[in-house]
């Protein structure tokens, strides 16, 4: 079996040992004679699948139990506008930009109440995050938004705005589940499954209760937290094959890493190994602000966009896929998200040595 390290941003590599747990279930999942792909989403065999992911999320996130949880469909874009629809209420809200999906998430916004931009980070390339200690709020905000990591640019908020009485709203699409996370910090935390956690197709809403419940009247059905949560995320037929491997994905987080702490050790020697040989390097470069460097997405160039493709073309032919930087910026960018071994990260590293001997 021959497979290839994978890069990609998203959809992003799977665990080796889910993969093939899937791959054991795929015909006949434990005895029942049916495929998860197969199940309504009524039976008894995927009302314990949906529970178990719930619960597994709960446990591994250590989610307080004033939090609810809700699978949606739609992808976090879907959510860029279920945020304003649930939580702005005809007010405002305060955006801090930072990256593309912060920018794309305040302009949805904008359709349906005030945006106030509070940062805009675009003028430095979005190398680095806002001081949230001296950014001016807006009085009476409904909620301040933030995309925790982003994962074009490869940047990660070193601590996230706490305002007292003001809810945050944070996308962590890129982060999730990459280290552990006070949850209680955020009103809402929303991501799309598609790196750390589960085939694409689905988003997880994490929600405090009492913020539920103030959807505009003019929500569409499938946005409305409140109303997809009640119905335990089966008001309409939900994405169950996701629903299922997010809670094969959680069982080795659990079980195999040993939980969030043992992660996030992985991740930042991972990143360590790919930032220190970067940094060592005269012929590689990150442009981000080293205290916001993102433990996910490691962006880096090249001398000239010649040899960043050259040595996309050539990393693939080595087993080292999906490299090519974000076509906004260029570049290379790997992203190294929970599923990627160590081993993946050395095999990049020694490619780089190479690479920088043969072309500097
Ligand atoms: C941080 C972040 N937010 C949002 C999105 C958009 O997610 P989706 O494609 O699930 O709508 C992405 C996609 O890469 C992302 O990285």
């Amino acid at each position: 079996m021959a497979r290839v390290y994978n890069f990609s941003a998203g959809p992003s590599m799977l665990p080796l040992p889910v993969l093939q747990r899937a791959q054991q279930d795929l015909v006949d999942y434990q005895g029942c004679g049916q495929s998860v792909m197969e199940m309504s989403h009524r039976s008894s065999q995927f009302m314990a699948i949906a529970q178990n992911t719930q619960d597994a999320l709960r446990r591994v996130l250590n989610v307080p139990s004033n939090y609810r949880i809700g699978f949606f469909q739609g992808g976090a874009t879907a959510q860029f506008a279920a945020v304003p629809l649930n939580l702005m209420n005809g007010g405002c809200a305060d955006y801090l930009l930072t990256g593309q999906f912060s920018t794309k998430a305040a302009k949805e916004a904008a359709k349906f109440g005030t945006v106030h931009v509070a940062a805009d980070t675009k003028d430095i390339g979005y190398t680095r995050i806002p001081d949230v200690d001296t950014l001016k709020w807006t009085p009476g905000a409904e909620y301040i938004h933030i995309c925790e990591n982003n994962t074009i640019y490869g940047t990660r908020f070193p601590r996230v705005p706490q305002v007292p009485g003001v809810p945050l709203v944070a996308d962590l699409s890129s982060c999730i589940l990459s280290r552990p996370t006070d949850v209680s910090r955020y009103g809402v935390i929303y991501f799309g499954v598609q790196k750390n956690v589960a085939p694409a197709g689905m988003a997880v809403v994490i929600v405090r209760e009492d913020l539920l419940g103030r959807a505009a009247p003019n929500t569409p059905v499938l946005l409305d937290w409140k109303t997809v949560i009640d119905a335990d995320s089966m008001y309409n037929t939900p994405p169950c094959w996701c629903i299922y491997m997010m809670g094969l994905v959680l069982e080795w987080i659990e079980q195999d890493v040993g939980g969030l702490a043992a992660m996030e050790q992985r991740n930042n020697e991972k990143a360590r190994l790919l930032y220190d040989f970067i940094d060592r390097s005269d012929f590689y470069t990150n442009m981000v602000y080293p205290p916001h460097r993102s433990i996910m997405n490691v962006t880096f160039t090249s001398p000239s966009k010649e040899l960043d493709a050259k040595f996309c073309a050539q990393a693939a032919q080595a087993g080292l896929v999906n490299l090519k930087g974000h076509r906004s910026v260029g570049g290379m960018r790997a992203s190294i998200y929970n599923a990627m071994p160590l081993e993946g990260v050395q095999a990049l590293v020694t490619f780089m040595e190479q690479f920088q001997r043969e072309n500097q």
